[in-house]
C-alpha cells in the first residue's frame, strides 16, 4: 500500500522551530513527527510513501537519505511549485499513488499524534463499500477542528464543517484518511481543500465513511497543543510500553529520557518530560511538562516547566523557563534568568528576564 504525508504548509504556528527545520522534522517525543507516523504505517503494509512538499523539500529529501533504509519503506517526494492546499497535492501525485492495483491509499497530516490504529481503519474501510474513510476523534474545542456530523450505527458521514462559526458537533476529522482511487477524479490539479470541497461532496454523495479514532490523538501544530500531545503520548506509551519510560527517584510520572542523555545529580523529571539524545542535564535541574531537544545543555538547579527548548540551546544555573517559553535552536540562556512565556528566535543570546510572552527576535 502506500501513503501520501502533506508536509507542506510553513509551520508558522511552530516558529521559532520551524525556522530551522520543516514542521514535519521537528522532533516530538525524541524523534521527528514524522517518524512517528511512517513507523505506524509500515506494518500495516505501507512500502511506499509519497512526501507532498511545498517548502525546502532537500532538507526533507537529505533528512530520509539516512532513514530510508532503517525504515525500509520506499521514501518519495512530491513537489509544488505553488501551494496546493490539502487536496490539490494529490491531484499532483496522482501517478504516483496510483498503481493500477484499486487499492486504497493513505493520507495524511503531517502534524498529528495517535496510537494511528491503521489497521482497524483498513478493516472499517473494507467493510463500508464507500468510498473515503476518515478517523474521526471527540474534541471539547471543535471550532479549530473540521467537524463531521455522522450516522453513529454505520458510520456514514452525513456532513462534513471545516473550522465551523456556530457549533455542528464534536467529532472532529483527525487528519488520517484512507481513500479509494476514485477520490482522485474529484480533485482538480489546482489549489484545492479537501476539507472544504471534497468531502463534503463525497458526503453528499453518501460515500463518506468516518470511523471514531480509540485512543488519544492531538494536533501538535502549535505549542501548547504539542506539550498537551506529549502528555497525551507519554501516557500511552505507559499503557502500551512502559518500559521505554524512564525509572528511578528522580522520576516523577512520565518521563521520556534518551539513552544518550545525561541526568545529574539531585534532579527532579517530570511528569510529561521529554529529554532528548546527547542533552546534558546538570545536577540540582528540576524539569516538568516539558520538551528538551537533542543536544541541550541545562546547567545546574535551572527550573524548567510547559515549555519546549530547541536544538543545542543552553540555560544558565538558577534559570527558570515557565508558561509556554519556546527556545528556538541553538539559544543560550543566562544565568538567573527568568522567561515567562515568550517565543525566541534561532542563535539569540538571553541575558535578562523576559516578564510577559512576547517575541524576542
Ligand atoms: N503539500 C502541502 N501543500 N501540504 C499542505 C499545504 C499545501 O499547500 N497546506 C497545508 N498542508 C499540510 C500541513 O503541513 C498539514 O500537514 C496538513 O496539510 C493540514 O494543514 P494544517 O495547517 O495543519 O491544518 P489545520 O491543523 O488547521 O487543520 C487540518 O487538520 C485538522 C486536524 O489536525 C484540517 O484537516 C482539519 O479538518 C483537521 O481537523
Ligand atoms: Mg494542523
Amino acid at each position: 500500500m502506500k501513503a501520501l504525508i502533506l508536509v507542506g504548509g510553513f509551520g508558522t504556528r511552530l516558529r521559532p522551530l520551524t525556522l530551522s527545520v520543516p514542521k514535519p522534522l521537528v522532533d516530538f517525543a525524541n524523534k521527528p513527527m514524522i517518524l512517528h507516523q511512517i513507523e505506524a504505517l509500515k506494518p500495516v503494509g505501507v512500502t511506499e510513501v509519497i512526501l507532498a512538499i511545498n517548502y525546502r523539500p532537500e532538507v526533507m529529501l537529505n533528512f530520509f537519505k539516512e532513514f530510508e533504509e532503517k525504515l525500509g519503506v520506499k521514501i518519495t517526494c512530491s513537489q509544488e511549485m505553488e501551494t496546493m492546499g490539502t487536496a490539490g497535492p494529490l491531484a499532483l501525485a496522482r501517478d504516483m499513488l496510483v498503481d493500477g492495483s484499486g487499492e486504497p491509499f493513505f493520507v495524511l497530516n503531517s502534524d498529528v499524534v495517535s496510537e494511528y490504529r491503521f489497521a482497524e481503519l483498513i478493516a472499517f474501510h473494507n467493510s463500508h463499500g464507500g468510498e473515503a474513510t476518515i478517523m474521526v476523534t471527540k474534541v471539547d474545542e471543535p471550532s479549530k477542528y473540521g467537524v463531521v456530523v455522522m450516522e453513529e450505527e454505520t458510520g456514514r458521514v452525513e456532513r462534513f464543517v471545516e473550522k465551523p462559526k456556530i457549533f455542528v458537533g464534536n467529532k472532529i476529522n483527525a487528519g488520517i484518511y484512507l481513500l479509494n482511487p476514485s477520490v482522485l477524479d474529484r480533485i482538480e490539479l489546482k489549489p484545492t481543500s479537501i476539507e472544504k470541497e471534497i468531502f463534503p461532496k463525497i458526503a453528499s454523495d453518501q460515500r463518506l465513511y468516518a470511523m471514531v479514532l480509540p485512543g488519544f490523538w492531538m494536533d501538535i501544530g502549535q505549542p501548547r497543543d504539542y506539550i498537551t500531545g506529549l502528555r497525551l503520548y507519554l501516557d500511552s506509551l505507559r499503557k502500551n510500553s512502559p518500559s521505554k519510560l524512564s525509572k528511578g527517584t528522580h522520576v516523577l510520572g512520565n518521563v521520556l529520557v534518551h539513552e544518550s542523555a545525561i541526568i545529574g545529580d539531585g534532579c527532579l523529571i517530570g511528569p510529561d518530560v521529554a529529554v532528548g539524545p546527547g542533552c546534558v542535564i546538570e545536577p540540582g535541574v528540576r524539569l516538568s511538562r516539558c520538551s528538551i531537544m537533542k543536544g541541550v545543555k541545562i546547567k545546574k538547579h535551572a527550573c524548567i516547566s510547559n515549555s519546549i527548548i530547541g536544538w543545542h540551546s543552553t540555560v544558565g544555573q538558577w534559570a527558570r523557563i515557565d508558561n509556554m517559553t519556546i527556545l528556538g535552536e541553538d539559544v543560550h540562556v543566562g544565568d538567573e534568568v527568568y522567561t515567562n512565556g515568550g517565543v525566541v528566535l534561532p542563535h539569540k543570546e538571553i541575558k535578562s528576564n523576559i516578564l510577559k510572552p512576547e517575541i524576542v527576535m
